[in-house]
C-alpha cells in the first residue's frame, strides 16, 4: 500500500454515489467513538443551501469550489471519519487533501447495485438528464480508475451488510495505524 498519512488516524471513504459512505461512516464512528463529518454536508452548511440550489446557481464548477474549499477546512481534524461526496477525486488538489487526512478507504459496489440505491433518491443534480441510467453508466466508467487511483484500500460492499462493511473498515484501520486499544 502506498504510504498512509499517520499523523492525525483520520478514516476518508471514498467511492461512487450509493456506496454508502455516509451510512457506513456513521456506524464506524459510532463503534470507535470517532467525530463523523460529511463533507456534502460541510459545503451545505457553509453555503447555507442545499446541493441542488448550489448546482443550480453555481454550475458543478462552482459546486467544485465549494467542496475543495470544505476539505480545506478539515485540516484539524483528528481521529475522525470523513465521507466525501463522489465526485470529491475528480480534482488532483482534493485527492492531495484527502491523503493528507488519513487512511483512504474506497467503497466500492457493482454498477447495478449502485444504481439501485441511488435510483430510490431522486435528487442528484447529476442524474437530472433524460436518461439517468445512462449518465449513470458513464459517470461510473469515467471515474472507477480515479477512485481506485485514488484508494489506499478498498472494500467491495455489494454482497454485505453495512455493519460488516464498518468493521472491515475499522479492521483495516486497527492494522494501519496499529491501535492497541480501539473497540
Ligand atoms: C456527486 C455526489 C454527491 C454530491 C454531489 C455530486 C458526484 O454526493 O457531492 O451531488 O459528483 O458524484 P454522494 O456521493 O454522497 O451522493
Amino acid at each position: 500500500m502506498r504510504g498512509v498519512s499517520l499523523s492525525r488516524q483520520n478514516i476518508v471513504l471514498i467511492g461512487f454515489m450509493g456506496s454508502g459512505k455516509s451510512t457506513i461512516g456513521r456506524l464506524i464512528a459510532g463503534r470507535l467513538g470517532f467525530q463523523f463529518v460529511d463533507t456534502d454536508a460541510v459545503i451545505v452548511q457553509r453555503a447555507g443551501m442545499d446541493i441542488a440550489a448550489i448546482f443550480a446557481r453555481d454550475g458543478e464548477e462552482g459546486f467544485r469550489e465549494l467542496e475543495t474549499a470544505a476539505l480545506e477546512s478539515l485540516d484539524h481534524l483528528q481521529r475522525s471519519v470523513i465521507a466525501t461526496g463522489g465526485g470529491v477525486v475528480l480534482r488532483e488538489r482534493n485527492r492531495e487533501l484527502l491523503r493528507e487526512l488519513g487512511l483512504v478507504v474506497l467503497l466500492k459496489a457493482s454498477e447495478e447495485a449502485l444504481f439501485e440505491r441511488v435510483s430510490r433518491n431522486t435528487k442528484r443534480p447529476l442524474l437530472q438528464t433524460e436518461n439517468p441510467r445512462e449518465t449513470f453508466a458513464k459517470l461510473y466508467a469515467a471515474r472507477e480508475p480515479i477512485y481506485e487511483a485514488a484508494a489506499q484500500w478498498t472494500l467491495d460492499s455489494t454482497a454485505i451488510p453495512h455493519r460488516a462493511a464498518a468493521e472491515a473498515v475499522i479492521g483495516e484501520a486497527r492494522r494501519v495505524f496499529a491501535w492497541q486499544d480501539a473497540p
